[in-house]
C-alpha cells in the first residue's frame, strides 16, 4: 500500500457525497470492519463507507447476539478503523442500551463515538418516536445519523429471531412510515436489513436519502455486508452473503505451516535471524555470572 500524503490522498467520502451517488445513480458500496488492519484494506479496496457494527460482538467477540456490546467496545474499535481509512466514510454503531435509557447519555454517547473515535457519523436502529427525536436532536448537534429498520439485531428479542422483516402489507407500511419518519428527522441514510427485495426497492425510490440494503435485495441504493461474512472467516455465512474468499483456510493453512516449522526447527530461518559475535556471549555469560557471585548466587 502506499503512503499518500496529503496532497495527493483521495478526497474523504461525507454524507454529501453519498447523497449525491444516490442522484446519480451509483451503488453504494459499504462494509463492517473492527481494527486498523481491515480497515486499511477495505479503504485501499476502494469502498465509499466503513460501519464499526455492533455486529463486533458476534465476529469478533464471540458473543452469540450484539447484545453485550458496550460504548467502550464500540469507541475503541472505532478509534482503530479510522486510524486505518483514510478515504471512506466512517459510521459507527450505538451498542444497545447506549441510546434508549436517557436522550442526553444518548447524545453524550453519540458525542463519544465522534470525538474519542473520530467517526464521522453514528448509526443507530429502530423508528418509535423516542429514536426520531433523538436522531433530530443529534443532527441538530452536528451529529450525522445513519437509520436502521427492518431485521434490527438489538431488538432480536421482540422480533422473535433473525429473520426477514416486512412481508405482510400491513408491516410493509409500516416499514415505509418509518422510513419516511426517520428521512425528515435528518437521517443522511437508512440501513434496510433482511426485507424483501420488492419493498426495498420502493421505499427507495420514495426516499431521498440512499438506503443501504443487507438482505434487501438489488434495488437498494448501496449494499453492506459483514466482512468476516464475505471473506470466509465466520463460523457460517448469512444466506444474504456472498463468499467472496476463504480467507478462514488461507489462515489455517498458514498457521499450521507454521506450527510445523517451529515443531521441526525449520523457522526461523537464517533471513529471519540477527547475529552478533560469540565473543559479545561470551563476555555477557562472564559479567553476568560476576555479578550472580558477588550477589552470593550460584554460576
Ligand atoms: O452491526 C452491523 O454489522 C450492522 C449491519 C448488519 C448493517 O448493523
Amino acid at each position: 500500500m502506499s503512503a499518500q500524503t496529503p496532497a495527493t490522498r483521495a478526497p474523504r467520502v461525507t454524507t454529501e457525497t453519498l447523497r449525491a451517488s444516490k442522484t446519480a445513480g451509483r451503488p453504494i458500496v459499504m462494509i463492517t470492519a473492527y481494527d486498523h488492519p481491515s480497515a486499511r484494506l477495505v479503504d485501499a479496496a476502494g469502498v465509499d463507507a466503513i460501519l464499526v457494527g455492533d455486529s463486533l460482538g458476534m465476529t469478533v467477540l464471540g458473543y452469540d447476539s450484539t447484545l453485550p456490546v458496550t460504548m467502550d467496545d464500540v469507541v475503541r474499535a472505532t478509534a482503530a478503523v479510522t486510524r486505518g481509512a483514510q478515504r471512506a466514510l466512517v459510521v459507527a454503531d450505538m451498542p444497545f442500551m447506549s441510546y434508549q435509557a436517557s436522550a442526553d447519555t444518548a447524545l453524550g454517547n453519540a458525542g463519544r463515538l465522534l470525538a474519542e473515535g473520530g467517526a464521522q457519523a453514528v448509526k443507530l436502529e429502530g423508528a418509535g418516536p423516542e429514536v426520531l427525536a433523538l436522531v433530530q436532536r443529534m443532527v441538530r448537534a452536528g451529529i450525522p445519523v445513519m437509520g436502521h429498520v427492518g431485521l434490527t439485531p438489538q431488538s432480536v428479542n421482540t422480533l422473535g429471531g433473525y429473520r426477514t422483516q416486512a412481508k405482510e402489507s400491513h408491516a410493509a407500511a409500516v416499514l415505509i412510515d418509518e422510513c419516511r419518519a426517520l428521512e425528515a428527522a435528518g437521517a443522511f441514510a437508512i440501513v434496510l436489513e433482511c426485507i424483501p427485495a420488492e419493498l426495498a426497492e420502493r421505499v427507495s425510490s420514495l426516499l431521498s436519502v440512499p438506503t443501504i440494503g443487507i438482505g434487501a435485495g438489488a434495488g437498494c441504493d448501496g449494499q453492506v455486508q459483514v466482512f468476516h461474512d464475505l471473506l470466509g472467516i465466520g463460523e457460517f455465512t448469512p444466506r444474504h452473503a456472498k463468499r467472496y474468499a476463504e480467507v478462514g483456510e488461507v489462515i489455517l493453512a498458514a498457521v499450521a505451516a507454521y506450527a510445523d516449522d517451529v515443531r521441526d526447527r525449520a523457522f526461523p530461518e537464517e533471513a529471519q535471524t540477527t547475529h552478533v559475535a560469540a565473543r559479545v556471549v561470551d563476555e555477557a555469560q562472564a559479567a553476568s555470572t560476576a555479578a550472580r557471585r558477588k550477589r552470593g548466587g550460584g554460576r
